[in-house]
């Protein structure tokens, strides 16, 4: 379903990717783990057609990014953003409504109301929620109005950055949970980035991690504990000891 092939991408003299091949088949989760500003968020947005990537080819279920209809491209598409990037001006309802109610989705407003009830009780939120504003939720109510956006439009892929920045562990934990079972429900194709460990474990079928600009490795998230590759045990031990070096 998304398949990215010796993709480049530099800003300036940073080359952040340096080659990056990746495939996602239909309807598997996949988690890219990584360091800070390693470029997770880079290869997320070049498949999502934000970033254009120097070289390489990035294909979602074998087409281009940047040719055709970007409107129907982004359609087939959720987002649950890191930090959650709600519309601060907007009631929670027409945050989570927000793509059904302009652009090719378009449906009347009531319509779109219903569908938004519906997806903040699958998140495990009330109907009454619907009318507050994000300001009036907490981080972990925020995160499920985000989540419960990202999936409105029942869309084929769904991204994940950083789902649980910023909430403590038992919330993270319900957050991955409800990640989980939603994509495993929708057969959505998902890919996260992120380097909460737990995250990892909750949500991946297979992982991918990624360092200098390349995918060092890949592969079932069962066999994540014994990968026999320096930088996965590093990173998930948490080292200061190993090929990463802890650059502050
Ligand atoms: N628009 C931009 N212009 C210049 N540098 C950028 C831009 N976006 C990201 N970068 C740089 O690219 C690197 C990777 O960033 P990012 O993908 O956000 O990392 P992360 O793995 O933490 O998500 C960082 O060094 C960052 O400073
Ligand atoms: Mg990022």
């Amino acid at each position: 379903m998304i398949r990215l092939e010796n993709v480049h991408k530099a800003f300036g003299d940073n080359r952040v990717l340096r080659g990056v091949n990746l495939h996602i088949p239909k309807g598997e989760s996949m988690v890219i783990i990584g360091g800070s500003g390693t470029g997770k968020s880079i290869a997320l947005k070049s498949v999502l057609g934000l970033v254009t990537p120097d070289s390489g080819t990035i294909l979602v279920d074998g087409k281009d990014a940047r040719s055709g209809d970007k409107d129907a491209f982004l359609a087939r598409f959720g987002m649950l953003f890191q930090g959650g990037a709600l519309f601060d001006s907007l009631p929670v309802w027409q945050n989570v409504a927000f793509r059904l109610m302009r652009g090719s989705l378009k449906r009347p407003a009531e319509e779109a109301r219903a569908i938004a009830v519906e997806k903040l009780r699958r998140v495990g939120l009330k109907p009454d929620v619907a009318d507050r504003f994000p300001a009036e939720l907490s981080g972990g109510m925020q995160k499920r109005v985000g989540l419960a956006r990202a999936i409105a439009a029942e869309p084929e892929i769904i991204f994940f950055d950083e789902p649980t920045t910023g909430l403590d562990p038992i919330m993270s934990g319900v957050i991955n949970d409800l990640i989980r079972e939603i994509v495993v429900e929708m057969g959505a194709t998902a890919m996260t980035i992120t380097h909460d460990m737990s995250s990892v474990r909750a949500i991946a079928d297979k992982v991918a991690m990624l360092h200098d600009g390349v995918i060092q490795w890949t592969g079932p998230v069962a066999d994540l504990d014994n990968s026999g590759d320096p930088y996965v045990a590093q990173f998930i031990s948490g080292s200061a000891d190993g090929p990463i070096e802890a650059v502050r």
